[in-house]
């Protein structure tokens, strides 16, 4: 069977992103074996001082660490390895501030890691390593973003996709705009959206 991995930050009570999540669960939790990483549980760690010099040592240095530099490093390489493990990766998100919450960047932070998520190529040109894998962003945001005049600062997709794309996991963009702009007519918005997930879960899962 294969397993997916589902990375969700849906922090706010009666989050709309985890109407999205939790209905892709929904249909799919018997077709795959499915491993929830919550975020605001299991928040990555900020790369600082203390972390990113052993980090830089090693990956870039081959330097070997000692067990407290090790300790550090322990939980970004465990999510490293969750995303390694992982067929299918489902990124459940909101929008904040025209791009994805720091939570969310601090994970793809994490775990794009040399020679782990990425690498060089005999060229010496940089590869993505996880070229199996697939990936699915379910977004919402408040304002329409699909559209002008808010078209073009939309910095959340391009991050997630290239992000993605830089480890070699092609994605797919479900993100259900204007949760404020549509209030009105959002559960339409959302079944709009339940529809195209089932259409992508057809094609993963078949
Ligand atoms: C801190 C914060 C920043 C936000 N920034 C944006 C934004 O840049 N653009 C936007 O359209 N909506 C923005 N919103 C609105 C949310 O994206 C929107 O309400 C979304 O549906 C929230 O998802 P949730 O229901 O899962 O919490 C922001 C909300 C918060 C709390």
């Amino acid at each position: 069977m294969s397993k997916t991995l589902i990375v969700t930050y849906t922090a706010r009570e009666g989050s709309n992103t985890k109407k999205l999540g939790d209905y892709f669960t929904e249909i799919n939790n018997d077709k795959t074996e499915i491993t929830v990483l919550d975020l605001t549980e299991t928040t990555p760690d900020l790369l600082l001082k203390e972390n990113l010099n052993p980090l830089v040592a090693r990956n870039f240095g081959g330097v070997p660490l000692d067990d407290k530099s090790a300790k550090l490093l322990e939980k970004n390489d465990r999510l490293t390895q969750m995303a390694i493990e992982a067929d299918f990766i489902v990124l459940v998100t909101p929008m904040y501030n025209f791009s994805v919450p720091a939570t969310v960047k601090a994970w793809f932070d994490a775990i794009i890691q040399k020679d782990k998520t990425f690498g060089f190529n005999t060229e010496g040109q940089m590869e993505g390593l996880l070229k199996e894998t697939k990936a699915l962003s379910l977004m919402t945001s408040g304002s329409d973003f699909a559209i002008e005049p808010l078209k073009n600062i939309d910095f959340a997709m391009p991050l997630i996709n290239t992000c993605f794309g830089f480890m070699g996991v092609a994605t797919t963009n479900i993100h259900a705009y204007g949760t404020q702009q549509y209030a009105d007519k959002y559960d339409e918005v959302l079944a709009n959206n339940y529809k195209k997930i089932a259409a992508l879960s057809a094609e993963w899962y078949n």
